[in-house]
């Protein structure tokens, strides 16, 4: 519930020292807020005018003076300090960081990794390793904001923000540009991926030459994260995909027809076309974060579920 209360669940340490803050705030706000309302209901009623009873000053406190100015300086001291490191946690890079250029313009974003590897409006990352994203605009002003990791950057042209952040937790997170940049603004957004080492090392070389497709198509299942919504117990928000491709299938306008090769490059490009019945279109689409090779190797691996 609490992860809950300041965006969505954090996935970073940066996310966890942030949110620890925001909850102090809010609780110090909550308890003055609470503290004058009870005081004022109290005063109302054990002071109020009554026959026999008039409101005689009763002198200053000098305790109580320094008590009021003393305590909230402290509190807010206390804040200022706290604050303060947690934002000098965010400017400081660490040396080890993983370095990807993130490259703003209307209307998408490039993420270039330091071995060559470009994206378009998704980002690999592997779990537990810092990394650094260089944000910069080649056109007008953009903001690239990663709820998830509670961090955000102004993308300026010709000058380079670093951003940097360790993602603590597997799985996949939005991204959004929040400053409007023209017509395409709202199309501005993808994912960040966060991925075990292993598969992540194996995606950002590119190491897919000495594999087979279904080998390849197995690797790219586990970059893009299909198995967080097609859970193989048929309980995800997407059907299970294990003994289902060429297989009779039932869609949800009423047709029927093969899950074959032609249905897994459709939904994987336009997914609301025809849906499985009984799910949701809830599924992104992957046009032009896959390639053809990519897609046939997807295609590879599925087939190989089916197999034996
Ligand atoms: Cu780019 Cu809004």
């Amino acid at each position: 519930m609490w992860s809950n209360l300041f965006g969505p669940r954090g996935a970073s340490d940066y996310a966890r020292e942030v949110d620890l803050l925001s909850m102090f705030l809010l609780g110090i706000g909550l308890l003055f807020a609470l503290g004058v309302f009870a005081t004022v209901l109290w005063f109302s009623v054990r002071y109020r005018a009554r026959p026999g009873h008039t409101a005689t000053p009763t002198g200053a406190s000098r305790g109580l003076a320094v008590l009021s100015i003393v305590g909230p300086l402290i509190a807010v001291l206390g804040v200022f300090l706290w604050g303060f490191r947690v934002q000098a946690h965010h400017m400081d890079v660490p040396p080890e960081s993983i370095e990807i250029s993130a490259s703003a313009r209307q209307w998408m974003w490039t993420f270039e990794h330091e071995e060559g590897l470009a994206e378009i409006n998704a980002l690999h990352l592997p779990v537990d390793v810092p990394v650094v994203l260089q944000v910069e605009s080649e056109d007008v002003l953009h903001r690239l904001s990663l709820p998830a990791f509670r961090i955000q950057a102004d993308a300026f042209p010709g000058t380079p923000a670093n951003l940097w952040f360790r993602p603590t937790r597997e799985g996949s997170y939005h991204f959004f540009c929040t400053e409007f940049c023209g017509t395409g603004h709202s199309t501005m957004s993808g994912t960040v991926y966060v991925l075990d080492p292993i598969t992540y090392e194996h995606w950002v070389t590119g190491d897919t030459a000495s594999m087979t497709p279904e080998e390849a198509g197995e690797l790219l299942f586990a970059a893009f994260r299909c198995e967080s919504c097609h859970i193989s117990t048929g309980k995800g928000t997407g059907p299970a995909l294990v003994g289902r491709f060429g297989k009779d299938a039932s869609f949800d306008d009423g047709s029927t027809g093969i899950f074959d090769a032609a249905y897994v490059r459709e939904s994987l490009l336009e997914p609301a076309a025809r849906m499985v019945s009984g799910y949701q279109p809830v599924m992104p689409s992957y046009k032009g974060q896959l390639d053809e090779t990519q897609i046939s190797q997807i295609i590879a691996y599925l087939e190989s579920l089916s197999d034996g």
